[in-house]
């Protein structure tokens, strides 16, 4: 069986914690492709020598490895703006699309999570969710995440770095952060994750 679940949104809209969590619901495989653009954007990072050029960055995407995307660095600040950087990049973008296309149509079904899963990677996804939530709440959730994580940083650092990312990631040329028109929003800002994700699920069980 193959099925596809697209699940697209801002930074800190519960995106991941959502993922994973219809994943182990409906027995998917689950794919973090943010994690994709991070490991870039770290490898690129440390071989340009604290610099983001595109053609390595090109490169390293095209020749990303397992242990690339098992950093323990991946999650951090630093890591953060670099992804939104090299997600920029066409070049970077093509070389990924690939490996998520074959991903979502594993046998078996699949979540993927990202920017632009619903609309360019899997436009034929059975379907496609959009995670949204207030400026505030997205930054106080990831602050959380970041804290329990041994992050140290202020709230006020956070939601700047958010908001610096999002528009980013909504200007850029090349794919976009968009709401599919066909997808099903989601506003996390006042549900539990609970709630959120018993309203994904009842989607899917509509779709199966
Ligand atoms: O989801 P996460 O915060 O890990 O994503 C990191 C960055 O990777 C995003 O800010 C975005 O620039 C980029 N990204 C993307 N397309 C995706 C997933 C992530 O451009 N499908």
């Amino acid at each position: 069986m193959q099925f596809t679940v697209a699940i697209d949104g801002p930074a800190g809209a519960g995106k991941g914690t959502l993922a994973k969590a219809v994943a182990a619901r409906f027995g998917f495989a689950h794919l973090d492709t943010g994690l994709l653009y991070r490991a870039v954007g770290r490898k690129a990072l440390d071989q340009g020598r604290g610099t983001l050029d595109e053609g390595l960055a090109e490169l390293v995407a095209r020749e990303l490895t397992p242990p690339d995307l098992a950093r323990d660095d991946l999650r951090g600040a630093l890591a953060s703006r670099a992804a939104s950087k090299v997600a920029a990049m066409a070049g970077v973008r093509k070389a990924l699309v690939a490996f998520q296309r074959d991903f979502a149509r594993r046998e078996g079904g699949a979540v993927l999570d990202g920017r632009d899963i619903g609309s360019v990677i899997c436009p034929q996804a059975e379907v496609k969710l959009y995670l949204d939530a207030s400026l505030d709440a997205r930054a106080r959730r990831r602050h959380e995440e970041m804290a329990a994580g041994g992050a140290a940083g202020s709230l006020d650092a956070v939601r700047r770095e958010i908001e610096e990312r999002d528009s980013r990631d909504a200007s850029r040329a090349d794919a976009p952060l968009t709401k599919p028109v066909d997808a099903h929003l989601i506003d996390t800002t006042d549900l539990t994750i609970e709630q959120a994700v018993e309203r994904a699920v009842d989607i899917i069980e509509q779709a199966l």
